[in-house]
């Protein structure tokens, strides 16, 4: 039997492959590429498919504990407990997406469609029948387990703790909300007032959140926002927002973005002064990124494949900024990434720490004397963030300027972005 793209047993069938790919060790992103590339699937399935994916990795520890719970072994293939745990994960929403009924049967039609998973639909109706009879139960009982209750594994919940005593709940509770879609308005094509005015036009409810942010009432599809396609706007986050101001471009400066993929950044760079701009990233795939990006906006700059930590890729003229958006845990943006908190592991940030310090200590000897160098990171943890430039200023002998140091990702009405770390340095003249 084929299942119809428009069903949710489509949705939850597709899911299930990307999330028992995450639980082998990809990355979300990975998985649904995987899913997606080379289907002719309309955009509303492939929207469905990553809603369920995001839903259920925000309740991921829960649901496994369910599926343990609920089943007398662990039900193979992994596939078949990525559906069961899908489908437990949305039974467990606060506010369910769909009615409990609908998600049963469509989680049974989506085992019978599959030839290797028709065996056990009775099984997933079994599983999911009395998880309908007993979740208040069963729920009040798992919750009682720390991580279980916030659904990020118990090192992680110790480490936002240990790291930030006073705020760790509204920490580990904003990892757990949708974000909002914000986004910078480019400067060279539109105003902030012209750009409010346009998305209200189109019915799109937006507020200014910072000198060239806004934020959407509500996420949606970039092609449905009117100057999308031709440069008026990006998608960026607010404090992704603060890295160009605090380099203090001027025109004419010679600029590196080291860490530039996906290029987020490179283009807001580039639109707020005339520079003569080299953006290099490890990876050229996602350096493509940076071309397409920089293209919508009609901006240019000289794009390398490149490792920051050496200088095949220089021409050996100094630069008077470099941003270095260093590679990270990426643990102050899991609202965005709910696959990251199962995806890592507790030594990697000392292990990501140690690459940034390489590749720190090499941009130092780069920058023009007076230069300033922004040090940016998405991540928590301090030994990536204040504890790396703290020892970076002391072994290269920077100043340190004034920068906003960690910004904790707090959702609340006045601030609401994402948890990243800026430090800035300035080079002595002599
Ligand atoms: C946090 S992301 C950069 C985000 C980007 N600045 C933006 O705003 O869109 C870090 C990037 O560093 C790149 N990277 C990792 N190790 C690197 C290295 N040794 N040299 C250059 N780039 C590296 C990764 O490929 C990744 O694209």
């Amino acid at each position: 039997m084929k299942l119809r793209p428009d069903s949710l047993a489509f949705a939850l069938s597709n899911a299930a492959h990307a999330l028992a790919a995450v639980e082998a060790g990809h990355a979300l992103p990975r998985a649904l590429a995987q899913v997606f590339d080379g289907r002719d699937m309309p955009a509303a399935a492939r929207g469905a498919i990553q809603d369920l994916c995001y839903r259920s990795l925000r309740q991921w520890g829960l649901a496994q504990a369910l599926v343990t719970t609920l089943t007398d072994k662990p039900p193979t293939p992994p596939r078949l407990k990525a559906l069961l745990a899908c489908a437990l994960a949305l039974l467990s929403e606060h506010t369910p997406a769909y009615a409990d009924h609908t998600l049963v049967d469509q989680a049974v039609s989506a085992c019978a469609a599959d030839r290797e998973l028709m065996r056990a639909k009775g099984m997933v109706n079994a599983v999911l029948r009395r998880m309908l009879r007993e979740r208040t139960a069963l729920l009040a009982q798992l919750r009682q387990r720390e991580d279980l209750r916030w659904n990020y594994p118990a090192w992680w919940i110790a480490r936002v703790r240990a790291a930030w005593p006073a705020e760790w709940e509204q920490v580990l509770a904003a990892g757990n909300v949708q974000p909002p879609m914000s986004l910078r308005v480019n400067r060279r094509k539109a105003t902030v007032e012209g750009m409010l005015q346009r998305l209200a036009s189109a019915g799109i409810d937006a507020r200014q959140i910072g000198p060239w942010a806004l934020r959407l009432a509500r996420p949606r599809p970039v092609h449905e926002i009117p100057g999308f396609d031709e440069g008026w706007v990006s998608v960026q986050d607010a404090a992704a927002q603060l890295a160009a101001p605090l380099l203090d471009l001027q025109d004419g400066q010679r600029v590196l973005d080291a860490c530039a993929a996906p290029g987020g950044k490179t283009g807001h760079l580039l639109e707020t002064a005339q520079l003569d701009l080299l953006a290099i990233d490890q990876d050229p795939m996602r350096l493509q990124r940076v071309a397409q990006n920089l293209s919508r906006l009609q901006l240019t700059a000289e794009l390398r494949q490149g490792d920051a930590a050496a200088s095949d890729w220089w021409d050996g003229r100094a630069f008077d900024r470099i941003l270095a958006d260093v590679p990270c845990t990426a643990s102050g943006i899991v609202r965005r990434h709910p696959d990251i908190r199962w995806l890592r592991r507790p030594e990697d940030a000392m292990q990501l720490a140690a690459l940034s310090a390489d590749i720190l200590d090499h941009l130092w000897t780069l920058l023009k004397p007076g230069g300033k160098l922004l040090l940016v990171t998405c991540s928590l943890w301090p030994e990536e963030s204040e504890h790396q430039a703290h020892s970076f200023a002391a072994r290269c002998g920077a100043r340190r300027l004034p920068a906003p140091g960690q910004l904790l990702p707090i959702a609340s009405a006045e601030h609401d972005h994402d948890g990243l770390f800026y430090a800035l340095f300035e080079k002595p003249l002599a």
